[in-house]
């Protein structure tokens, strides 16, 4: 088969983290023979370097034409851009925010797994993580603060700046079915989180919830507060299977998920909506820190693209084999900075690519 891929390398490591994720592609590609047309695509603080703006518009007409979308990272100072010094909606990110609300993609899948082999490099205790744990975050992607109302005014010589945070049933209703439809597969366990004790927007997202629930009587519900949350989370991660959160709880939960996992450079991500066309992402940044290095983790990026193959091509083999070469690369204590622990092999970025290759050729 042959499949169209618009490719956003984007800013910091992004480009060299999806160059190591299209050579593993490639060699699924010719292992099993799929062909993999990449176009990319600017999106970011190099867009707007190029054209003034985060995302043109016939960037976002290529990615909505192309079968999936596969992102590196954008944002972040680099070089002799300051691109911090925009307003909001010329920003890098706001490439970000438009293509997800450009292709709905309103469902964004974190899975937060701790490899057997990376047990070393997660900051809990051992008897925290024994027999490991497995979780997702399930996290509302289009709506709520990132696209509220916001401005900044001034009052009588005060500036005011204020964001919403705004979300409708129907909302709530479709990403709480995605959620209680991942539990299905997996230990059937959906905790919703949320902020019910203060906000609105959770009071109606937890009676939605609820009301989906009842759809799904095998799996059971339970609800948490975020900040209740943001502890257990590193007190008991093996409690969780499906975390089920709005926008902006989700974005900071599902940072320190990654952690628990050992890096933020080995967080995956799904983001999809109605249909086929997803756009996947590893859950961290542009890492500007340690941009041109040779030194990020190319892990996160490379097991968006297994997510790829297993939810937008249902090529479920093929991303398989990438996680299995994952996992086989780390067993051989191959390991990039960020991971690193006593007595493994340190390697770069690229020998990474190259290692988890040589391991689905195997
Ligand atoms: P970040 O995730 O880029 O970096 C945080 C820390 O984690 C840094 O020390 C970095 O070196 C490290 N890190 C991140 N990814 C790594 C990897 N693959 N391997 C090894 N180390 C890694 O977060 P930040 O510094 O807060 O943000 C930098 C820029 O990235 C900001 O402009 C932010 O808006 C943007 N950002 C973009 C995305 C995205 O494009 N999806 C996601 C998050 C942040
Ligand atoms: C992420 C990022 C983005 C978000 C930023 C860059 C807009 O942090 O994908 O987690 O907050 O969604
Ligand atoms: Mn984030």
């Amino acid at each position: 088969m042959n499949y169209n891929i618009a490719v956003i390398p984007g800013d910091g490591i992004g480009p060299e983290i999806v160059t190591e994720a299209r050579k593993v592609l490639d060699m699924i590609g010719s292992t099993y023979g799929h062909t993999f047309d990449y176009t990319e695509v600017l999106m970011g603080g190099c867009s707007i370097d190029a054209t003034g703006v985060p995302l043109t518009d016939e960037a976002m007409a290529t990615a909505l034409a192309s079968d999936s979308v596969l992102l590196g990272a954008v944002g972040g100072n680099v070089g002799q851009s300051n691109w911090y010094q925009l307003p909001p909606n010329l920003r890098p990110e706001a490439g970000l925010l438009k293509i997800r609300k450009g292709l709905n993609l309103f469902a964004n899948i974190r899975p937060a797994v701790l490899f057997d082999e990376l047990k070393g490099a997660c900051p809990l205790k051992e008897e925290i993580i024994d027999g490991g744990f497995d979780f997702v975050v399930m996290r509302e992607l289009t709506g709520g603060l990132y696209f509220g109302e916001r401005k900044t005014y001034e009052e009588n010589g005060v500036t005011t700046a204020m964001d919403t945070l705004t979300y409708n049933e129907n909302e709530i209703r479709r990403i709480a079915k995605w959620g209680f439809d991942i539990a299905r597969k997996r230990n059937k366990r959906v905790c919703s989180v949320d902020k019910a004790n203060v906000l609105d927007s959770s009071r109606l997202w937890r009676k939605v919830v609820k009301e989906v629930a009842a759809d799904y009587p095998d799996v059971e519900l339970s609800d948490m507060l975020v900040d209740n949350c943001a502890m257990q989370l590193v007190k008991d991660p093996k409690q969780f299977d499906v975390i089920l959160t709005e926008n902006m709880f989700g974005d900071i939960l599902s940072d320190e998920a990654s952690m628990v996992t050992g890096s933020i450079g080995m967080l995956a991500s799904a983001s999809l909506g109605d249909t086929k066309l997803g756009l996947y992402e590893p859950s961290h940044g542009s890492a500007p820190d340690i941009a041109g290095q040779n030194k990020a983790n190319p892990i996160a990026t490379i097991l968006s693209a297994a997510m790829m193959l297993r939810y937008s091509f249902d090529l479920e083999k093929e991303a398989d084999q990438i996680e299995d070469a994952v996992k086989a690369v780390l067993r051989d204590g191959y390991r990039t900075v960020d991971i690193m622990s006593a007595g493994k092999q340190l390697v770069g970025t690229k020998e990474m690519g190259d290692l988890i290759c040589q391991y689905i050729n195997k």
